[in-house]
């Protein structure tokens, strides 16, 4: 092919959820595209991430609704879990999934290259003896699992990536990291009938949710025996014969059959030339302004190589921003801080926006409600237990912060992210109503309280 063949207004380097999503809208707006893939597109949220670990919780919440038929009435026998049927159906899922992501990037006309890329100038990304030129590169190349110095991967030990594929349900289980993917396994192995224990360093689980849902989750977790080990630092992990031993600073050892380490996701962006071609680095994430320019002109970065939330959703609004960017459109700067999150474990959480702790350093005076799911109709017929917690600044008086748990709290996000997203007044929500019974009318039960006026709730 001639150089001038093999040329595009964009090339993008990763086809995860950041890279497909730039050039699925970069083709819409007209742009020719490369998108370059060393694996397969659909990248670590479809095939290691956000698809599989999700499909795992759902068979964990069948497993669990099979040993809790009782409590409904209803005479269930729990046997066991079968991993293999449990992949097959995992597997099913992705594959469908992936196989409408191939015809989609067929179907935008996107020139898909298979291979390792690098970032050979600012204007070229070269495959194997293949070189795509690009008036706009995107670095789109993701993350990977960490693990510590001293806690050496392999065998018993393993990240999310080794998890997603046993082939039987170990029987004790330590879990290094009460992060997000630290306590989605912890729910998942628990619900399977593995013995869990959390070890994590810092006081309380999912630390970078407002302290009031930690403290529910730890409660909800302590009920389903999971044991949270929290201000637990390790020093040694080792694995003998069946089994591996980690010792903490106390001096404590936890054994188990398998420990996974979930302790942070990385940026992948060594030896792919992005420093050699002007990009600044640091500490290997890429940093971009907040067009997620790289400061290498015509070059952008979208995903979890760029520093903040490492989400597929985060890496879709980037991606598309970018695309929109080049083609002239001026798009609105993506808000950080409005971003959703949702964590998948049992209790699920979701929240949008500030903790109570940071929207006091950002706003000064705040206030909050706590709406608990007690008077919930349809969490109460769910017999789940949770809260939904809205924080909101006196300043302008609108709602800055939304935090939820609860059974399938997730499914709430949304009018959440509306809600912050919009700057809305308790008043406002107050006034829309909400469908009975639902756990969505949770919000707006919260909503009527701070607006003075709550229903199933003392004021
Ligand atoms: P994380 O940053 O959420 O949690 C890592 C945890 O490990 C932290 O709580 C940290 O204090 C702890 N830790 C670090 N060193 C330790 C040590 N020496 N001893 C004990 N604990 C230690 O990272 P995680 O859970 O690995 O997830 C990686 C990324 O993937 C996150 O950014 C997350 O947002 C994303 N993700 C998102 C999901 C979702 O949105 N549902 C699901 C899974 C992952």
């Amino acid at each position: 092919m001639t150089a001038e063949a093999d040329s595009y207004d964009i090339v993008i380097l990763g086809g995860g959820s950041g890279g497909y999503a730039c050039a699925f809208r970069a083709a819409e707006l007209g742009l020719s595209v490369a998108l370059v893939e060393k694996d397969k597109v659909g990248g670590t949220c479809l095939h290691r991430g956000c698809i599989p670990t999700k499909a795992l919780l759902h068979a964990a919440e069948v497993a669990d609704t099979a040993r809790e038929g009782e409590k409904f009435g209803v005479k269930t026998t729990f046997e066991s879990v079968d991993m293999s049927g449990v992949h097959s159906y995992k597997d099913g899922v992705i594959g469908r999934l992936y196989k409408g992501l191939q015809g989609l990037v067929k179907s935008h006309g996107i020139t898909y290259v298979e291979g390792t890329g690098r970032l050979t100038s600012p204007t070229t990304v070269t495959v194997g003896d293949r070189v795509l030129t690009g008036k706009n590169i995107v670095l789109a190349t993701g993350s990977y699992a960490k693990t510590l110095p001293g806690v050496e991967l392999g065998g018993r030990i393993m990240t999310s990536d080794q998890a997603l594929s046993l082939d039987h349900v170990p029987s004790r289980v330590t879990v290094l990291g009460g992060g997000v993917i630290g306590v989605e396994f912890a729910s998942v192995f628990n619900s399977f009938g593995s013995e869990v224990t959390i070890v994590e360093a810092l006081p309380r689980l999912v630390a970078a949710e407002d302290p009031a849902i930690s403290k529910q989750l730890e409660r909800a977790f302590k009920k389903r025996k999971i044991t949270a080990l929290t201000g637990a630092k390790l020093t040694d992990a080792s694995q003998d014969g069946d089994v591996v031993t980690v010792t903490l600073e106390s001096g404590e050892t936890v054994t188990s059959d398998l420990l996974l380490v979930a302790v942070g996701r990385g940026p992948v962006t060594d030896d792919l030339g992005y420093a050699e071609a002007g990009v600044t680095l640091d500490r290997g994430y890429v940093i971009t302004d907040e067009r997620l320019r790289t400061g290498v002109p015509g070059v952008y970065a979208v995903g979890d190589i760029v520093p903040g939330l490492q989400l597929a959703h985060r890496g879709f609004a980037q991606g598309i921003f970018v695309a929109e960017e080049i083609a002239g459109k001026q798009p609105a700067v993506i808000e950080e801080s409005g971003i959703p999150r949702v964590t998948y474990c049992e209790p699920e959480i979701a929240s949008v926006g500030l903790t109570e702790e940071a929207a006091h350093e950002r706003h000064g005076e705040v206030s909050s409600y706590e709406y608990n799911l007690g008077g919930n109709g349809k969490s109460q017929i769910l017999a789940t237990q949770g809260f939904v917690k809205v924080v909101r600044a006196a300043d302008t008086g609108a709602v800055v912060g939304v935090h939820m748990i609860g059974a399938r709290m997730g499914e709430q996000v949304g009018e959440a992210q509306l809600i912050v997203g919009w700057e809305a007044l308790p008043d406002d929500v107050a006034g829309l109503i909400h469908a009975h019974p639902t756990q969505n009318e949770s919000l707006g039960e919260a909503h009527l309280a701070l607006a003075g006026k709550p229903l199933h709730a003392h004021a």
